[in-house]
């Protein structure tokens, strides 16, 4: 194949802003009708990559081209094949949903009555037609996140890219904009995600790259990524210290390789294969010898164990600033 016959295909990108090297040798490479994840922690050159591909900043080195056209050479052509969604919702809260897009169908000259028509279409398709003629203000947050992805489909790109676009939003605004998503491309549409988050490309993307410091560190499905990383971990936390020697036999009895003890936490923790039967097993032995526990879940691998599975060391935003990357979700005993 040549790089024509991809969506997006980018080879050695580089970007500096001063002494940073934003991107830095960054390659790519998506298939047409798929969704690719860019998974990456804050600073990783994630929205840099992703203007660069729609041509709102100017390269340093490298080619890149999308759609089969050159972003540097072939700009206009890039621009109307493609879409792009912020991180940060472009509505006007002011106009209904309705209106905000033919608002935006008139900014593409649309004229009236298509853009009341597309409008329609898109309020259809992004189920925002019982809400469609209430102010936007009081939309919740996965509604507006759904308005905006409908605004940037009101040409129809066939290339979309998604910045972050569940950072922000609780679990249903999460699962609501994932469903648009997955709606986008059984429709045709390629969609490039960015993402902070393993679950969310796992859930929506075919392929996932990681990008860590501005290049590309893997490039892989999700199984293969999570493979990789071993898969769900156990996690068990008992009342005593005294306990964890016992908790440490059980839980290494199920494990996939060494079981980890935090003994400050009085935490014991090990990668799993057979999620459901480890999490009952090792419940049970404890029950049969009394130990107190104080909480036991699994737990699915997160950005962090991609990265330290990859790196040896945890995202790069996370060594300077706590808090700011994603959190692993736990999945309770009960779930
Ligand atoms: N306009 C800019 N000026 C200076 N530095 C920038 C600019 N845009 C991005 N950077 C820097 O480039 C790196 C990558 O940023 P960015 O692409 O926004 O990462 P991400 O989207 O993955 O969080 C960061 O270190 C960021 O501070
Ligand atoms: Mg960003």
């Amino acid at each position: 194949m040549s790089s024509s016959d991809y969506a997006v295909f980018a080879r050695g990108l580089e970007k500096r802003y001063g002494d940073k090297r934003a991107l830095d040798g960054f390659d790519l490479t998506v298939e047409h009708g798929t969704v690719h994840g860019l998974l990456g922690p804050n600073g990783a050159g994630k929205t840099t990559a992703v203007r660069a591909l729609a041509t709102l900043i100017r390269l340093d080195g490298g080619r890149a081209e999308v759609g089969g056209a050159d972003v540097a050479r072939e700009a206009r052509q890039v621009r109307s094949r493609i879409g792009l969604t912020g991180q940060y919702a472009a509505v006007d809260e002011i106009l209904t949903g309705r209106q905000n897009l033919e608002m935006f169908g008139r900014l593409f000259h649309l004229g009236g009555t298509l853009a009341a028509r597309r409008a329609q279409e898109l309020l259809e398709q992004f189920d925002l037609e019982a809400a469609a003629d209430k102010g936007a203000g009081g939309y919740s947050g996965g509604m507006r996140r759904r308005l905006d992805l409908a605004a940037s489909m009101i040409l129809a790109p066939s290339v979309l890219f998604l910045d972050e676009p569940t950072t922000g939003l609780d679990p249903r605004g999460r699962s609501e904009v994932w469903d648009s998503v997955r709606n986008l491309v059984t429709g045709g549409t390629t969609v490039l995600l960015t993402t902070q988050y393993l679950e969310e490309a796992d859930r929506l993307a075919s392929r996932i790259t990681v990008i860590d410091q501005g290049r590309a560190i893997a490039d892989d499905t999700p199984d293969g990524l999570k493979a990789t990383v071993g898969g769900s971990h156990l996690e068990v936390v008992v009342a005593e210290a005294a306990d964890l020697p016992a908790v440490e036999k059980a839980v290494a009895r199920v494990a996939r390789g060494a079981t980890e003890t935090v003994i400050a936490e009085r935490r014991v923790q090990a990668a799993v294969t057979d999620r459901v039967a480890a999490l009952t097993d090792v419940a049970r032995t404890l029950q049969d010898e009394g130990i107190a526990v104080e909480d036991i879940g699994l737990r699915r691998p997160s950005l962090d164990d991609v990265f330290l599975q990859l790196t040896g060391d945890r995202p790069a935003q996370d060594r300077d600033a706590d808090g700011a990357y994603a959190t692993y979700e736990k999945t309770e005993a009960a779930a």
